[in-house]
């Protein structure tokens, strides 16, 4: 694989483009019980607040926090539009060092994004100790078998076509500011050894039909199997684990592209001191 150092591609245009045209998805309505049932909430990796801002407008006392200041920058301005202001927080979380503690903490489309996998199990160890005891935490994660064109570079000598060839500009998209922008990625590499793809992402941003902007970023992303993660939580220090399919709380099945974990502190875990 292509060298690539851990590094996350949210940020310039790619964070615009989050907060312009990523507004939905199912995992909206499925996290939001978990936060009403457990307050305070923390949206750890909130992006530029696609579920926060829908929970902070509906009164929720939830907290965001993700490593990209452009993406803490706009959730904050979303959330000011719906009349909120949240503790937002710029940090990556394997160095998650807040000063409140939490009934829900949730992670939606975060977990090993331009991380190392030892960053990832002290993410989830610090996820455990801004959970209150008895606390939840809720994350889902994309299997690494989700799609058939990137699984498909697993098996040795399959991977002579990467990195893949750079493609034309992807769809172009009026944004509300009058601009247009569009995204093109591709993957540069995947060692399945590591278990780490490297993927690298060109966004354009036109201004009546005259190219004014580009950028490139890259990202790394670490892939989990069910088992690998559902250990890692129980050595994080959670005492029950829970395996859920995709968005729906029914048992996984081997069809889901996504699975949720739902981890408990336990209720008589001493807090450790700070
Ligand atoms: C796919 S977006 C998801 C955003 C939001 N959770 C949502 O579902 O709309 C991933 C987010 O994770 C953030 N991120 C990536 N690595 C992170 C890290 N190590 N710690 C905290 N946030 C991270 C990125 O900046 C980005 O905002």
């Amino acid at each position: 694989m292509i060298p690539v150092e851990p590094q996350s591609w949210h940020h310039g245009l790619v964070a615009r483009w989050w907060s312009l045209f990523r507004d939905s998805g199912p995992e909206i309505d499925y996290f939001r019980p978990f936060v009403e049932a457990g307050q305070p909430a923390l949206d750890v990796a909130c992006g530029s607040g696609r579920l926060l801002v829908p929970y902070v407008a509906a009164g929720l006392d939830v907290d965001g926090c993700d490593v990209s200041a452009d993406m803490v920058a706009l959730c904050r301005q979303a959330a000011e539009t719906v009349g909120g202001s949240p503790n937002l927080h710029c940090q990556a979380m394997h160095e998650l060092d807040l000063p409140r503690r939490y009934q829900t903490i949730f992670v939606c489309g975060g977990l090993g994004l331009g991380s190392t996998r030892e960053q990832d199990q002290e993410a989830l160890r610090r996820l455990h100790d801004h959970l209150e005891p008895g606390g939840r935490l809720v994350l889902d994660n994309e299997v690494p078998y989700s799609g058939a064109a990137q699984w498909s570079y697993w098996p040795a000598g399959q991977r002579a076509g990467l990195p893949e060839p750079s493609g034309p500009p992807g769809e172009r998209r009026l944004g509300p500011d009058g601009f247009e922008y569009a995204l093109q990625s591709r993957m540069l590499g995947l060692d399945p050894l590591q278990q780490q793809e490297a993927w690298e992402i060109h966004a354009s941003q036109w201004r009546q039909g005259v190219l004014v902007a580009e950028e490139t970023h890259r990202l790394t992303s670490n892939l989990y199997f069910c088992a690998e993660l559902v250990m890692m939580l129980e050595r994080a220090g959670f005492t029950a684990v829970e395996v859920r399919g995709e968005y729906n709380d029914l048992e996984p099945t081997p069809d889901d592209h996504f699975l949720v974990y739902v981890a408990t502190r336990g209720k008589t875990d001493q807090v450790r001191p700070e």
